[in-house]
């Protein structure tokens, strides 16, 4: 019997017996190539549902048993220099003593008492970062590059002196680039500090490849030789319809200066922060093969921050707040399909040898952070269980 008669019967079954049919098939299982997913913790807090249940690692919430179907898992908050910082600088020597693990610890032993690999998120960030990190005696009260840099390079060694090899791959630096000036992040403490040191053009991403350099030396002193270093970030994948120059362009000139001054790069992560219709699997498959290689160095590809709006540009749904049933019936079946363009494209991309790791940001709808972005208090469906803890049909045609 075809695969696709067995799921019919399953669902049918299901619909018989008045139940809803069961998430019993796992998604990883089903893709040759890691599939993970952002695990909610106890600083997770998106939409207007409790902490409590946000949080998959505690046992008691639904989307605890849901952990299932991921292989690789990321800290959606807890592993953000926010989390593990201290709330003020700490003096030179106590520096790895003031940080707290205890978010981070949890998704680690559990990651490791469940055989799932981690995927560490994030270093180097201009946002969800202390203040106090990029403040001191350089301009108008900002740290200046020398202090910076410590900060930075203690920083980066405290959390290779903790985990080691134990995290497969790391997100260096996250959103660098900016999306409107072809430059470097005009709202970054990072862009602003190097512009006060009175670096021009791209020498103001010399920080990103400290940042590498420093991750590359801190994991190796620690036993993580095998551990991956990424560059990530969103809105890198493609051209937008009617712009000379778009940010894909100003993220190449990135990484050609990354590897042109050696930088320890082994990839790139496309965030992944797709909205139906408006993203198609053919441009981001084109943005893959891109960077996929850049001057000569290969490059890997994950998407890691994978979830798909059901407000779409296209249909002129920035600001909207809502959408009424029958819209969003066809949308769901309509996502469901996107999805499996997407992850039949993915496949084909692992087998070519450029990408090799999904992973989708959040579990369950009612808890995505796109109930708060970029309009505050939408609800938004972008995920593959519903706000019940349900499998949508973007799970079923993911197991097929
Ligand atoms: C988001 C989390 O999902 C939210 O819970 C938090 O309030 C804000 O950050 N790009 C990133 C992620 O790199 O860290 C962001 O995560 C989503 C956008």
């Amino acid at each position: 019997m075809k695969k696709t008669s067995v799921v019919c019967i399953v669902l049918l079954a299901g619909l018989f017996h008045g139940c809803a049919p069961k998430d019993n098939i796992i998604l990883h299982e089903k893709w040759p190539f890691p599939v993970g997913v952002a695990v909610p913790g106890a600083r997770t807090n998106n939409g207007n549902l409790s902490v409590k249940t946000a949080d998959a690692l505690n046992t008691g919430s639904p989307q605890h048993k849901l952990l299932k179907h991921f292989n690789v898992l990321a800290a959606e908050n807890e592993m953000k220099p926010y989390a593990i910082m201290p709330a003020s600088i700490p003096s030179e020597n106590n520096w790895s003593s003031s940080y707290n693990w205890i978010d981070a610890d949890r998704l680690v032993s559990y990651a490791q008492k469940n055989s799932k690999l981690l995927r560490g998120h994030v270093l180097i960030w201009h946002d969800q970062t202390p203040a106090w990190f990029f403040q001191g005696n350089g301009t108008l009260g900002r740290a200046t590059i020398e202090e910076l840099y410590l900060r930075m390079e203690n920083h980066i060694k405290t959390v290779f002196e903790k985990y080691g090899g134990t995290i497969a791959w790391w997100d260096v630096c996250n959103e660098v680039v900016d999306h409107t000036s072809g430059g470097p992040r005009q709202d970054s403490n990072y862009t602003r500090i190097m512009q006060d040191a009175g670096k021009l053009g791209s020498d103001r991403y010399e920080y990103v490849v400290k940042a590498f350099e420093w991750a590359r030396k801190y994991a190796d002193l620690n036993g993580g030789q095998n551990v991956k270093l990424f560059l990530t970030d969103y809105g890198i994948e493609r051209r937008f319809p009617g712009e000379a120059r778009s940010k894909i362009d100003e993220f190449e000139v990135l990484v050609k200066y990354l590897v042109d001054n050696n930088a320890p790069i082994d990839g790139i992560g496309f965030q992944g922060h797709f909205r139906l219709y408006d993203h198609t699997p053919e441009e981001i498959g084109r943005g893959i093969d891109r960077f996929s290689e850049v001057n000569g160095k290969k490059m890997m590809i994950q998407i890691c921050e994978l979830d798909i709006s059901v407000y779409s540009n296209t249909k002129n749904e920035a600001n909207n707040t809502d959408m009424s049933d029958d819209i969003l019936k066809e949308r769901l079946t309509d996502l469901a399909a996107f999805y499996r363009e997407y992850f039949d494209m993915f496949e084909q991309k692992y087998r070519e040898g450029k990408l090799d790791l999904v992973l989708i940001w959040g579990i369950a709808d009612g808890h995505s952070w796109l109930n708060n972005h970029p309009v505050t208090d939408r609800t938004d469906h972008p995920l593959l269980f519903d706000r019940k803890y349900q499998p949508k049909e973007a799970y079923w045609v993911l197991v097929k």
